[in-house]
């Protein structure tokens, strides 16, 4: 199907928005309304049954053996790093380049957190540098090299089959950060089977968001789901009451699991759009613009769309002249923010370093036309001459 056929149609004028979460509401506000009165009615705000429902869309969507729904995508990452049973002098492996939520998360466990360099085409984690810190963290005392969280970033599905040799080789676990992925695949794979565990935001802007915080932990491994079932619950059994482990309160509310479950039902319309945004910047870009590299077999869930500019600031102040929006995620690598300098590896990341520099997301949405796809091509390729 040709581009034009997919993309939405808007007036010329139409402001051109970086998220549009205006006009997804829209399209399911019937549908929501009809819930909040479902909802009012019942009165389990938590652990209604739109809890359960969401659950299971999410397990039907990915192919996960099992969901569970909790209260943000940091405590998606806390939460099973708490399962796995790590604390203190256990080494978790992250990217350098990330949002500080996955640093946070192994921190909170009470594990270390050790920052891996990233592959300057995919902006994910080098599995090469990966391989080099382990060996570096095996070469110490004071540290147990345990698991590995990759991150998707911008939605583009980590090397995963490079990272599960790895940590293999060297009996690790593998906790996906999900994050800026759901709807993205590898090999024919959804995001959320691509590892044993792996974590999702419903944050508003995410692919698929609530209309506040909430998340979900999707595993391979019907057991795992029982275990973080009660860790989201304070570590309570059947009774709710007495823990039998340490758990936190990790619950999603009954109202974000019924908009994630009604945004599920338009999740595949808007995930195509995604991708036909995607390959007209794609198309016209290419050869001018450094984009994220997609390998083969790879399908990103197109959360954003991110190029790298050198002279960014002033590509950036024309498109925003133009009243094109833009955003850079992240203009700080995780080693250079104050709260995690002490992990900082004493060469630094340089290609986490240089993507802070450079990176740009422009606008992406399943709300964009085709013809604004085109004024935001027009607008950058025009500021890079100058
Ligand atoms: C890569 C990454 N990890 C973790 C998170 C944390 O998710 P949340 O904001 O839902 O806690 C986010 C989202 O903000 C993220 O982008």
């Amino acid at each position: 199907m040709a581009a034009a056929e997919k993309m939405i149609d808007l007036p010329a004028d139409a402001p051109i928005q970086f998220f549009d979460l205006k006009a997804q509401q829209a399209t399911i506000r019937p549908a929501l309304e009809q819930r909040w009165t479902t909802i009012l009615d019942h009165g389990r705000y938590i652990g209604g049954p739109e809890v359960d429902e969401c659950e299971a869309k999410l397990c039907e969507f990915t192919g996960a053996a099992d969901a569970v729904a909790v209260g943000s995508g940091t405590q998606a990452l806390v939460m099973p790093l708490i399962a796995l049973g790590y604390g203190h002098g256990d080494a978790v492996f992250i990217p350098g380049f990330t949002y500080n939520a996955t640093a946070n998360a192994v921190l909170l466990a009470g594990a270390t957190p050790v920052l891996v360099d990233i592959d300057p085409g995919t902006f994910n984690m080098d599995p090469e540098d990966l391989e080099r810190k382990i060996q570096r963290v095996k070469g110490t005392r004071n540290l147990r090299a345990r698991a590995v969280i990759p991150v998707d970033l911008y939605g583009l599905p980590a090397n995963y089959t490079a990272i599960q040799e790895v940590a293999d080789a060297h009996g690790l676990r593998i906790v996906a950060d999900a994050a800026q992925s759901f709807g993205g695949k590898q090999e024919g794979k959804w995001i959320g089977t691509l590892a044993e565990i792996s974590a999702t935001s419903f944050y508003p802007t995410k692919t698929l968001g609530g209309y506040g915080d909430g998340g979900a932990i999707l595993v391979r491994d019907k057991e795992m789901g029982d275990l973080l079932r009660s860790i989201r619950w304070h570590g309570t059994g059947d009774n709710r009451k007495e823990s039998i482990r340490v758990g936190i309160n990790g619950r999603c509310d009954s109202i974000q699991c019924a908009v994630v479950s009604e945004k599920l039902d338009i999740f595949e319309a808007e995930r195509q759009r995604r991708i036909v945004a995607a390959s007209v910047y794609d198309q016209r870009l290419a050869g001018k613009v450094e984009t994220q590299s997609v390998k083969q077999g790879d399908e990103p869930a197109y959360g954003l769309y991110t190029v790298r500019v050198p002279d960014r600031d002033a590509v950036r102040a024309k498109l925003s002249e133009a009243g094109i929006p833009t955003a850079i995620y992240y203009d700080t690598p995780i080693h250079q923010m104050p709260a995690f300098e002490q992990f900082a590896p004493a060469r630094g990341l340089p290609e986490c370093e240089r993507a802070s520099r450079e990176v740009l997301s422009l606008p992406m949405h399943p709300y964009l036309s085709e013809d604004q796809v085109h004024r935001v091509c027009d607008t950058l390729l025009g500021a890079l001459q100058r």
